[in-house]
């Protein structure tokens, strides 16, 4: 990475879609298309970031609000925020910017009435495994051949405060 880079965060607009697509098929094997994307603003604007660096769109995070069972009692039913996708280009990795994603995109979702955040991740992806550990995230139960191609995901979750 260049170490001049002037990194920034900002929310995410709809000219910014073929960027944060293209990052999204470069650094994952889940991809969607555009309707997706922009159902996913539609639902959790305010949780849809970008990072740029020198104003090239470097990553991004997108989340969407449902509600359904606490992932840390059994019979609360409760507002979640889903970390649905998060992805940095290759070249900026290792410098912090997908945790200050995961903290704007946490403080959205903490302002939109959400009690807990949660994702699934590949129980191979040990990268973005320890960042959500690292984040205050835990293992609340393994999903069986839950992607496409077979591989089983974690599913993380953390409580958040309001
Ligand atoms: N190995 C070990 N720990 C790591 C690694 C790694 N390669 N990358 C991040 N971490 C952990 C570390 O604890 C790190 O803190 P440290 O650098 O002080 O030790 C902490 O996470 C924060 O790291 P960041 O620099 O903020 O993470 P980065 O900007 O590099 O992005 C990400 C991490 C998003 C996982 C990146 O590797 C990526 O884009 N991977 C491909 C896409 C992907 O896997 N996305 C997540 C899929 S699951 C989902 O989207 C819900
Ligand atoms: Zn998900």
């Amino acid at each position: 990475m260049n170490l001049t880079s002037e990194i920034s965060l900002r929310r995410f607009t709809t000219m910014d879609l073929e960027k944060v697509m293209e990052i999204n098929k470069t650094c994952l094997p889940e991809n969607y298309n555009t309707y997706f994307f922009l159902e996913i603003f539609k639902n959790c604007p305010e949780g849809f970031f970008v990072a740029e660096a020198n104003s090239i769109i470097i990553g991004y995070i997108m989340c969407r609000l449902e509600s359904g069972f606490s992932d840390f009692s059994r019979i609360k039913p409760v507002r979640k925020g889903h970390v649905v996708s998060i992805a940095i280009n290759p070249n900026y990795r290792r410098t912090g910017i997908a945790r200050a994603l995961m903290l704007s995109a946490m403080s959205s979702l903490t302002s939109y009435g959400s009690s807990e955040a949660f994702c699934e991740v590949r129980v191979t992806n040990e990268p973005a495994l320890a960042l959500y550990k690292k984040l205050g995230f835990s293992i609340r139960k393994r999903i069986s051949r839950y992607y496409y191609d077979g591989e089983d995901a974690f599913l993380m979750a953390r409580p958040l405060l309001s």
